[in-house]
């Protein structure tokens, strides 16, 4: 079997993430990389030992497996859909457009074009989201508390809320997505902002979220601290609460009050290998995957019911 051949579109700071895990993987072969930036892509080039080219038509005339999508989220759209109809499997980085109607349009195209895609939720992949799974199973679920408590990007693009969504869709998007899958699906939500930043992200937001499963939660999140505090879940099913984020888990139960500390690099790591997998065909157990455009689309689906409540002041459904 021939190496997966790898180009990028987008070659900031999450593409070099990428390129570092991939560029170590035996049979992986990082092919070449496009940007509207030139100096960005002629830098990855030269970090990674890609050619560069010029734009995605060049990059697509290249002999590629996959493209990982690693653009602002103002970019998505059109570049996903040209390269599902060019017939290459895709990665796209969270989140999936700063709105709803581009993520449903690229969601349309891909299911069209049949192509392997996965996105970049890698959370899914972490132990402590393993763990937090089987502690929960079998239990009623009654409280969801979510927090993404943290600074504000150093990206140009991030506080300008009609590119980057705001807070809601680019970061915490992390965190429903993982209320999604250790929960449940989330029918209606009710949020406020607690005041806005220049370029109009909110500078707060708390909300109420209401699952089908007759479970209650909340989202707070800010971006107004000097780094992250705090990003995760905590879950109350009868007689036991489980905190869990990326790299960590707290339980406390019958026995007592436990934390635990993990590698944030070891699922973001495990996401590339299983999208490596699933190019190959090789199976890839469900708890080490990531999800699909279309799975990832109802996380994205609940952001963007949330960002429309934190604006309107009122309940929105999820839809
Ligand atoms: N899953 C994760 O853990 C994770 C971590 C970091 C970032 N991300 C996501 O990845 C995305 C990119 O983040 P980043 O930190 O790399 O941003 P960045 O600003 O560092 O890089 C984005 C790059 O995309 C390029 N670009 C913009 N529009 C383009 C277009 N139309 N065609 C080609 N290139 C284009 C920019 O010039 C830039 O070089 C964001 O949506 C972010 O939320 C995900």
């Amino acid at each position: 079997m021939g190496p997966c051949r790898i180009g990028f579109v987008g070659t900031g700071g999450v593409a070099h993430r990428h390129a570092r895990v991939l560029g170590g993987m035996s049979g992986v072969q990082l092919v070449a990389a496009t940007d509207v930036a030139p100096s960005s892509a002629s830098v990855f080039g030269e970090a990674h030992g890609v050619r560069t080219v010029p734009d995605l038509d060049a990059l697509l005339g290249e002999e590629l497996d996959a493209v990982y999508v690693c653009v602002p989220p103002f970019a998505h759209g059109a570049l996903e859909v040209e390269i599902a109809a060019a017939g290459k499997a895709l990665f796209v980085e969270k989140p999936l457009a700063c709105d709803q109607p581009t993520a449903e349009w690229v969601g349309r195209r891909i299911r069209t074009s049949g192509v392997l895609s996965r996105v970049g939720h890698h959370w899914r992949c972490a132990e402590p989201v393993q763990r937090a799974r089987k502690l929960l199973d079998g239990r009623q679920i009654r409280l969801v508390s979510g927090t993404w408590l943290d600074c504000t990007p150093p990206v140009a693009w991030w506080a300008d809320r009609a590119r980057s969504g705001g807070p809601l869709v680019e970061q915490a998007v992390h965190v429903l997505d993982l209320a999604r899958f250790l929960v449940g699906e989330v029918t209606e939500v009710h949020a406020a902002a607690g005041g806005r930043l220049p370029g109009g992200v909110e500078a707060a937001t708390g909300a109420l979220l209401c699952f089908a499963n007759g479970a209650v939660g909340t989202i707070a999140t800010t971006c107004v601290l000097d780094g992250r505090h705090r990003t995760g879940l905590e879950i109350v099913a009868d007689g036991i609460v489980v905190g869990v984020g990326e790299d960590w888990l707290d339980v406390r139960d019958a026995e007592g009050a436990h934390r635990a500390e993990y590698d944030a690099m070891t699922p973001r790591t495990a996401v590339d290998a299983a999208f490596v997998a699933a190019l190959r065909g090789t199976p890839v157990p469900p708890e080490r995957d990531a999800p699909d455009h279309t799975e990832a689309l109802r996380s994205h689906r609940l952001a963007c019911a949330l960002a429309r409540s934190a604006e309107s002041g009122r309940a929105e459904m999820v839809r």
